[in-house]
């Protein structure tokens, strides 16, 4: 079988047989056949045109909660009619500003009847900042003894002001004519409302729809849906979506709102379509489109130089973004089937800032098992413990690191999850400890449909927690087991059941790790390929309110039973998941999905990459090589040499494609492939560090080139070139055909060819001419880094455990240089008590140095064995350098290469500080 889904499962073979990898995109809906989508664009149309405006603060309402520092009041929506007073709607708003520079606004609707449905509260669902939110009652955040609220005999004036002294950020609530400003050192930053675009479709019956509308307003698919796959869906209340606008002023850039196949500075969507979030099973994707994937995040940054700006639109339901570009300012138009508006926004210096403020607020990325970032060697599917133990053995015949094998969908007995095809993996205990010998790990796939009629079904739907169609019955629908019922995992029950089920799965494993698939989730015969809207969730809502969350309380109930599965050993857990929302870097690595073996899906697998990254959620990466269809040598050879810098970096393919394992390869393929494992494993230091970065900041991990020099507007739409982590490795990929040099844009500084050495200064920044044949990676470090690596080659990450390391000095024009090395024992959470090594390096006056900034007794015998240094016009070393460590001095041998120097056998230990004066 070809296609993720039913519906497209007839079009898609004969797409895949031409060659041409595509989704059926008739499976989706467009705005215009969206009924809220295109309610609120013609609102929006027409409203520009009319300039009405129907919400007010009823200036009556204000009220300033003095210890919270929250301002609430009612906006009323006034509809005017010809005959017995205005229709007035309440929507309970409140205002708070959070840390001194994040403003957040709520905007609820007062709901007074209660009869539209048995089944389902009638208040719009709230609580989806309750999952975003690591606190979201917000008891952590500071609120400043120096806010300011001018104005307060409200009544008197047209606005309310509040005014942080510290941060110099103004918020300026308008009231007649409700907007919201905000100014940042006395400079206008974003409008909410700006273009009167708020509306929200309060709640009425189909008989009184007529009395409810505004004149801007139109009916289309308010009661009904007209889009053929979804024309079942009963719409129980009717239109009730939210949508309001928000303008960056002098901003002429957005990005983020992952995940679409897309450049990162996003497009401008007037009189196209706009980008939609909606978590979808969209096999071959169309590249270079708004169209929605698998996951969401509704995080959207801007950045000019010397201030940022972010927006969190914490909804969880359908929603659409529409982007306009001006002349100074860009607007956008944020539209959500329903819901309530709940609003952050970030007020930075810079990018990096604004992503750091998101995660404090929405969750750290985990610090993942060291060996969760080594190679992952995946595919539908290996088919018995045999071919598993095959692979593994070929991978270290052509001495090709690798710590994870993979096991798809075909392991089960029948796909039924929880259990192991008899005949194939009698004994998968026995695999197991085989592979740990060589320090290696397994996945196996786990997704949230269950087959009916056995054990584990049978006890979800005995307990009442599985997914309920619109008329309270357990949810059917077909996946890959035929039918099956859906896990309801917004409830804690579910959750429980689920974590029992591991305990036994999994019992005297312990290198079992999980991949949670199709928890968008795909249901092959749904509408738009996933579950119609009007299923009920646990709580009596809607799927529509929680659609693009469910997928992470999914693979969060998975997290939470491999932890306690886990317990005895402290063990870090390993999950992937494919349907992502905000929150989801807490528990889980992602993957962007089904994309196909051609070079459009290369290309773009990196501005998807990074815009994930920005939205706080960096372990992810591609499927290396394609999933579908059969890459040609040169592709797979460049697709390895882009993927060693994914965050997660995993080769996987097809049920219906050629066997591809690298070792396959054919020369000089294969080797060069080595070659690019290799450096992966060489640099996980580097990364490692990196991942700590963002597990104790939330900074990206795979960086655009405008994350790292956010000043430089010449780099605000480069997406093919990145830094990794904040250790200034620049690389630019190879992801065209038939390559053989490519333009690098560097920045204004020195740079080191990091393959030779090779040195150049540029003064401005520019675009300069690089070799790339197809055994080169351009790499380059930036003056001013020091980097760490390990150069041994082992089999896996684990055996790598007690190597020493190198550093690598990239001095910058002023012959200085820094950097930091984390490390842990890459398994455990000790490190939370205190385990780990921090170290710092410096290169100052011709003097490197180290400098302990924690150390855990654990690593007192991690050593470096050799420091690379490139040669500096004033630089001339001898044969032998004096190392001087804790009080002692002794000779270490320098090696004179073409363009650096390799001070060797250095032995120094890295728990204590140490010196070397060139
Ligand atoms: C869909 C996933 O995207 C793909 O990676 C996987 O191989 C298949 N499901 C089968 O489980």
């Amino acid at each position: 079988m070809i296609g993720c889904h039913w519906l497209g499962f007839l079009f898609l073979p004969l797409l895949y047989l031409s060659g041409t990898a595509a989704f059926d995109e008739s499976l989706l809906k467009k705005c215009a056949q969206s009924g809220f989508c295109h309610r609120n664009r013609e609102y929006a149309k027409n409203i520009s045109e009319t300039g009405g405006s129907y919400y007010s603060i009823e200036r009556g309402s204000v009220r300033y909660d003095d210890d919270r520092h929250t301002v609430t009041a009612d906006i009323l929506k006034r509809i005017p009619r010809s005959e017995g007073g205005d229709k007035i709607v309440v929507l309970p708003f409140t205002l708070d500003l959070l840390n001194g520079s994040q403003v957040r606004f709520t905007i609820d609707e007062k709901r007074e009847v209660d009869d539209f449905s048995d089944m389902l509260t009638t208040y719009r669902y709230n609580e989806t900042s309750t999952w975003c939110l690591v606190d979201p009652d917000h008891l952590g955040v500071k609120h400043s003894d120096s806010l300011r609220i001018k104005n307060p005999s409200f009544w008197n004036k047209d606005y309310i002001s509040i005014y942080d002294v510290q941060t110099d950020l103004r918020v300026v609530l308008q009231l007649a004519h409700f907007s919201l400003k905000v100014y940042r050192h006395e400079n206008l930053q974003v409008t909410i409302n700006d273009r009167s675009f708020l509306n929200v479709e309060h709640l009425r019956s189909k008989d009184e729809q007529e009395q409810n509308l505004v004149p801007e307003e139109v009916k289309f698919d308010s009661f009904y849906d007209s889009f053929a796959y979804a024309s079942t869906d009963s719409l129980p209340f009717g239109p009730e979506s939210v949508a309001l606008d928000i303008t960056f002023h002098n901003y002429q850039n957005v990005y983020g709102i992952p995940e679409h196949p897309d450049h990162l500075k996003l497009r401008d969507t007037s009189g196209g379509e706009p980008y939609r979030m909606f978590n979808a099973d969209v096999f071959e994707y169309t590249v270079n489109s708004v169209m929605p994937t698998y996951g969401s995040i509704p995080f959207m940054v801007s950045n000019r130089p010397g201030s940022s700006v972010g927006v969190f639109w914490m909804n969880s339901a359908d929603t659409w973004i529409d982007i306009k570009y001006g002349e100074l300012d860009t607007g956008t138009h944020w539209i959500s089937e329903t819901g309530i508006v709940d609003v952050i926004l970030f007020f930075e210096d810079s990018p990096l800032k604004v992503t750091e403020s998101f995660t404090n607020l929405s969750g750290r990325p985990a610090l993942p098992p060291l060996s969760s970032i080594g190679y992952h060697q995946c595919r539908w599917n290996y088919n018995d413990a045999t071919d598993v133990l095959t692979v593994n053995s070929e991978m270290d015949k052509a001495q090709m690191p690798y710590d994870f094998i993979w096991l798809d969908l075909e392991y089960t007995d029948n796909k039924k999850y929880f259990t192991w095809k008899p005949d194939a993996f009698p004994n998968p205990l026995s695999l197991l400890s085989k592979l740990a010998q060589f320090g290696r790990n397994m996945v196996v796939l786990i997704d949230p449909h269950l087959k009916v009629n056995y054990e584990i079904s049978d006890h979800y739907e005995e307990a009442g927690s599985t997914i309920k169609n619109k008329h309270g019955d357990s949810f059917h629908g077909q996946c890959w087991p035929g039918e099956s019922v859906w896990i309801d995992t917004f409830s804690s029950k579910a959750q429980k059941l689920w974590a029992g089920f591991f305990q036994t799965f999994i019992e005297g494993a312990k290198n079992l790790f999980i991949w949670n698939d199709m928890n968008e989730p795909s249901v092959f015969d749904g509408p738009e390929t996933t579950a119609p809207k009007d299923l009920i969730h646990y709580g009596n809502f809607e799927h529509r309110s929680v659609h693009n969350l469910y997928g992470r309380t999914f693979h969060e109930a998975t997290y939470k039973a491999l932890i306690e599965r886990y317990v005895h050993e402290d063990k870090r857990a390993f999950v992937l998941t494919r349907s992502f929302f905000a929150g989801s870097q807490r528990t889980a690595a992602s993957w962007t999905g089904d994309n196909a073996a051609n070079w459009d899906y290369l290309k773009i697998s990196i501005p998807m990459i990074l815009s994930s990254n920005i939205a706080g959620m960096p372990f992810i990466g591609a499927d290396v090589g394609g999933f579908s269809g059969d890459p040609q040598t040169e592709l797979l050879v460049r697709w390895y040499q882009t993927g060693i810098w994914y965050p997660f970096f995993r080769g996987h393919a097809h049920i219906e494609t050629k066997r591809r394992e690298p070792y396959l390869l054919p020369e000089p393929a294969k080797s060069i492939v080595r070659e690019s494992l290799k450096l992966r494993y060489a640099l996980l230091p580097t990364l490692y560090t990196a991942f700590h970065d963002a597990n104790v900041s939330g900074i990206p991990i795979m960086n655009p080139m405008f994350y790292v020099k956010p000043n430089l507007e010449d780099v605000y739409s480069i997406d093919d070139q990145f830094y990794v982590g904040q250790h200034g490795i620049l690389v630019k990929p190879i992801t065209t055909k038939n390559v053989t040099k490519t333009t690098i844009y560097f920045p204004p500084g020195k740079y080191y060819n990091y393959h030779n050495f090779d040195a150049f200064t540029l003064s401005s920044g520019d675009y300069v001419s690089v070799k790339a044949e197809l055994d080169e990676i351009p790499i380059f470090l930036e003056g001013g880094h020091i980097i760490t690596r390990r150069d041994r080659f082992r089999r896996s990450s684990k055996l790598m455990a007690n190597d020493p390391f190198t550093l690598v000095v990239a001095p910058d024009i002023d012959g200085y240089a820094q950097g930091t090395l984390y490390y842990d024992d890459g398994e455990t959470f000790a490190y939370q008590r205190g385990e780990y090594l921090k170290v710092e390096f410096t290169f100052k006056d011709f003097k490197i140095s180290g400098k302990v900034i924690h150390m855990s007794s654990k690593f007192a015998n991690l050593s470096i064995e050799r420091i690379v240094i490139p040669k500096l016009s004033s630089l001339n070393i001898k044969e032998t350098i004096n190392v001087e460590q804790n009080n002692k001095k002794w000779m270490s041998s320098v090696k004179n290469a073409e363009n650096s120097y390799v001070i060797q056998n250095t032995q120094i230990n890295l728990g204590y500080p140490w010196t070397i004066q060139l």
